[in-house]
């Protein structure tokens, strides 16, 4: 069965005491909910992932980086390797972020680079894909999901699959206020699952869990996670505040 999963991804915010306060308090709040089947991961940033997975070692909250590099190792001024990752304890990654993709110029080509790298260091992958505002008005949105997944992920075994996350977001979504509704979310992530079923097997599309991501919150969550094939979420702003993250937690 797959799992449900609430991810926050914090972005560039919260500096190390901040970060350490924010898991307190996550600890502490969602200390009361039953998390049956459902996995709690937060993606802090790059300097304090160290302590943080330190800190949350005991508890239900997994930690994941927000981005690696494709190389083993070598002159990358600046890039974060698989390897290092892995040795300060996080064994999960996000890649192919739209912010990822938008400012840091990270095409589909390089992220199939990134996930066979995190794969061969054995590390989990919450990939993110999901169209611009154009595209969804042209009625592109499924074109270009399809060819993001095809691109940098079609290429794995069978066997690789039990390492993947999805996260779909779309990117007129992220940080807009503006969610895709639920109806609009359930036909994109059916779609997906599909996709997957014809090129793997229905038991892999059945398996993988699919997130949703995109101005998510207490007041808008419920729906959302309710819809069949929608897994959980990758969240940004709302995994920002302990409330509205365990809010998301419960709502789950
Ligand atoms: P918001 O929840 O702030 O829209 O961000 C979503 C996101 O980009 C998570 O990766």
């Amino acid at each position: 069965m797959r799992s449900k999963i609430v991810a926050g991804n914090w972005k560039m915010n919260k500096t190390l005491s901040e970060s350490k306060d924010l898991v307190k308090e996550i600890k502490k709040s969602i200390k009361g909910i039953k998390l049956e089947n459902t996995r709690v991961i937060i993606a802090p940033t790059y300097v304090n992932l160290q302590k943080v997975s330190k800190s949350t070692k005991k508890s239900a909250i997994e930690v994941a980086a927000q981005n690696m590099h494709q190389a083993d190792s070598g002159a990358f001024t600046g890039e974060i390797s698989a390897e290092m990752l892995k040795s300060v304890g996080v064994g999960i990654v996000i890649l192919g972020h739209s912010e990822r993709r938008e400012y840091f110029g990270e095409t589909d080509a390089l992220l199939a680079q990134k996930v066979d790298q995190a794969l061969k260091n054995k590390l989990e992958i919450i990939f993110c894909f999901g169209e611009v505002l154009d595209d969804r008005k042209n009625e592109n949105h499924f074109k270009v999901v399809e060819s993001q997944i095809k691109n940098a992920l079609f290429h794995l075994d069978a066997s690789d699959w039990k390492y993947l996350v999805l996260a779909y977001e779309p990117v007129w979504a992220i940080g807009t206020g503006e969610t895709a509704s639920p109806e609009q979310a359930q036909e994109m992530h059916a779609f997906i699952r599909n996709l997957v079923a014809s090129k793997y097997n229905s038991a892999i599309a059945d398996n993988v869990s699919i997130l949703y991501g995109g101005s998510v919150k207490p007041a808008n969550a419920k729906e959302i996670f309710s819809k069949e094939d929608v897994d959980g979420g990758l969240i940004g702003g709302a995994a920002l505040n302990a409330d509205d993250f365990s809010a998301l937690i419960e709502a789950i």
